[in-house]
């Protein structure tokens, strides 16, 4: 039986993700949004594509939740962007309202499902969705350090002009202002970039990683960043479906890991057909762990705003 993916939200980051998920022949996709005519429109048309791809999968916009019942996973895209000038954080109240309209209907037509949030806030909703759900966090897996490593990849594989296919990388944290880039798990070919990057050449790219998504924001000026967001969620949806055990970094709900209790952060996690299958505790410099520990305050600041 085909495995079934269903996006909520069919703005630029879902339906790119329907198209990443589709062409890679994932699984059937469901394509939903409280928007009339847009889902459809847009899952007819990738239907329509599939003859010239080549790939049997079966897409679906609808504004029905019965058109969902029993996905293996499910990615929730819904939300407002922010626009130049706001910060994610500025989408908090509106995007919470949002999540628990969506959850809760998601919940009841897939209750076995996998929830990938892509919303932001990241943390904070993930978190909202966590608690919003029921679910145990196995199943509850926010995107961003996926997002974010690879902005950091392709700006290392471009300062170093070597193939993004050699280029590691690690960002941990909340997905915002204060998140973690760690140049000392970063490697080339398995060398460290710390050994093959100057300091302040490194430094610079650190910030562009931190400022990423505010950066394609101010270029787009309507919207903030698709590409890359719904590519990164198509990673962890196959890591998942092909069971892969692959490690990533994703926002998980850390119960004492790094420290850190009760709290979605960013950190590296084994993603298999179970969902999170396990935490890698990676051992921090006292800065290194500092750093985790503001970027996870800032975290829980956004949660204590939304009560969750
Ligand atoms: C970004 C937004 C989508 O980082 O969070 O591009």
């Amino acid at each position: 039986m085909r495995n079934k993916i269903t996006i909520v939200g069919s703005g630029n980051v879902g339906a790119t993700a329907a198209h990443w998920i589709a062409s890679k022949e994932l699984g059937d996709v469901v394509l939903i949004d409280i928007v009339e005519g847009v889902p459809q429109g847009k899952g007819l048309d990738l239907l329509e594509a599939m003859p010239i791809e080549k790939r049997d999968s079966y897409v679906k916009g609808t504004n029905d939740y019965a058109d969902t019942a029993n996905s293996d996973i499910v990615v929730i895209t819904a939300g407002i962007p922010r626009k130049p000038g706001m910060s994610r954080d500025d989408l908090l109240n509106t995007n919470y309202k949002i999540m628990s309209d969506v959850v809760g209907k998601v919940v009841q037509h897939s209750p076995k499902c996998i929830l990938i949030i892509v919303s932001n806030p990241l943390d904070a909703m993930a978190q909202a969705a966590y608690k919003l759900s029921g679910f145990p966090r196995e199943r509850v897996i926010g995107m961003a350090g996926v997002l974010d490593s690879a902005r950091f990849r392709a700006f290392i594989a471009d300062e170093l002009k070597v193939s993004v296919e050699n280029v590691t990388a690690f960002v941990l944290g909340g997905h915002g202002d204060t998140m973690v880039p760690l140049p000392r798990y970063s490697t080339v070919a398995g060398i460290p970039i710390t050994e093959l990057i100057p300091k302040d050449r490194l430094d610079a790219i650190v910030q562009r990683t931190r400022d990423g998504g505010a950066e394609i924001v101010k270029y787009l000026k309507t919207g903030s960043a698709y590409y890359a967001p719904s590519a990164a969620s198509t990673e962890m949806v196959e890591a998942i479906l092909k069971d892969k055990k692959k490690i990533l970094p994703c926002a998980a709900y850390l119960d004492g890991e790094y420290g850190i209790k009760g709290l979605y952060v960013g950190v590296p996690v084994k993603l298999g057909s179970r969902g999170i299958e396990q935490i890698i505790e990676i051992k921090l410099t006292p800065e290194e762990k500092a750093a985790l520990d503001k970027s996870a305050a800032a975290v829980k600041e956004l949660c204590a705003v939304i009560n969750v």
